[in-house]
């Protein structure tokens, strides 16, 4: 079960790859309207001259959460030290003698795997969306810099299809047709839902009423000037954005609810049905489960919010 996960992880990381930094795949060659006026912005050059280096998107988007997490995480366990039941599902599940992880650890390697999942997979979703729309850049014109006199649009607005229309840069143009949806508006928007969603379950209100909601707004605050910023350098369209923060906050919210289920610490049943005689096969498939994640059918819902709560 482990191995199977890492394999997904594996798999999903290559993917990402091959979009990322190989040109296996090509964007569908959209034709445009000479002159087209939502088109012909100026060129904001590539990626390192704007104002939001990828360097420092990239760096957020895989530093914030390890530190955030792995901070707040050593911090409940150091706050409930002592107390007997913090993670009790993990001291049925990890009793056994083949290795013993702390929990916390457990806990920090479960939310940030899950998290790094879904940042392939909204990196593999989009690069795909891209690929497949072809949509073109806000200064698509400026780098295409198509012979008007060729294409036989000197005063009408033809609809230009050839694919040899354009005579810029080819790189330039490549990056030109990369724009629906906006890759840097999914990925700060995943990390902004996803991080969010941590801190509301997980710090609640210790801490101060204030600190959990307004670390929450301020992530959302920087995914949201992040899009803006694509914008105002003309880079996308606001649609590229809004789709974009779209299926990064939707993926988020999936692994959220479905996947690590609102970061709640996981309750063994067998404990629950300690008196039902049926324990002592759930106490004996939980005990063949430890050292890897707990099934889902092993446990059961909690109300949200209880994962520094003491119950
Ligand atoms: C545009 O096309 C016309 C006609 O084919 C040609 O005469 C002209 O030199 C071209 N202009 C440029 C800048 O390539």
């Amino acid at each position: 079960m482990m191995y199977f996960q890492v394999v997904i992880l594996a798999v999903a990381a290559m993917l990402a790859y091959y979009f990322e930094f190989t040109d296996t795949f090509s964007p569908a060659l959209q034709g445009f309207i000479c002159r087209d006026p939502s088109l012909t912005k100026p060129d904001p050059g590539p990626e390192q001259d704007g104002r939001l280096q990828p360097v420092i998107l990239f760096s957020v988007v895989g530093g914030l959460p390890v530190l955030l997490i792995s901070g707040v995480e050593l911090v409940i366990f150091l706050l409930h030290y002592n107390s007997d039941n913090l993670y009790d599902q993990d001291t049925v599940v990890v009793m056994g003698d083949c290795c013993y992880v702390n929990p916390m650890v457990r806990r920090t390697f479960r939310f940030l795997g899950v998290y790094i999942f879904g940042l392939f997979t909204t990196d593999i979703f989009v690069s795909a969306g891209q690929l497949v729309t072809g949509s073109l850049a806000p200064y698509f014109l400026s780098v295409c810099l198509p012979n008007y006199t060729a294409l036989g649009c000197l005063d009408t607005a033809n609809f230009v299809s050839q694919s040899d229309a354009c005579t810029g840069d080819a790189d330039d143009i490549m990056r030109a047709r990369k724009t629906f949806p906006s890759k840097e508006a999914a990925l700060s928007g995943y990390t902004a839902v996803y991080l969010a969603m941590y801190v509301i379950s997980c710090v609640g209100s210790s801490g101060g009423r204030l600190t959990g909601p307004l670390l929450s707004l301020s992530l959302v605050s920087a995914a949201m000037l992040t899009g803006i910023n694509r914008m105002a350098e003309y880079r996308n369209h606001w649609s590229d954005v809004i789709a974009g923060q779209a299926i990064g906050g939707a993926i988020a919210v999936f692994l959220v609810v479905f996947v690590v289920q609102y970061f709640k610490k996981r309750r063994v049943v067998s404990h629950s049905l300690s008196d039902s005689g049926t324990a002592d096969t759930d106490e004996a498939s939980a005990q063949t489960n430890h050292c890897m994640d707990v099934s889902d059918k092993y446990t059961v819902p909690q109300s949200p919010g209880s994962c520094t709560e003491v119950t």
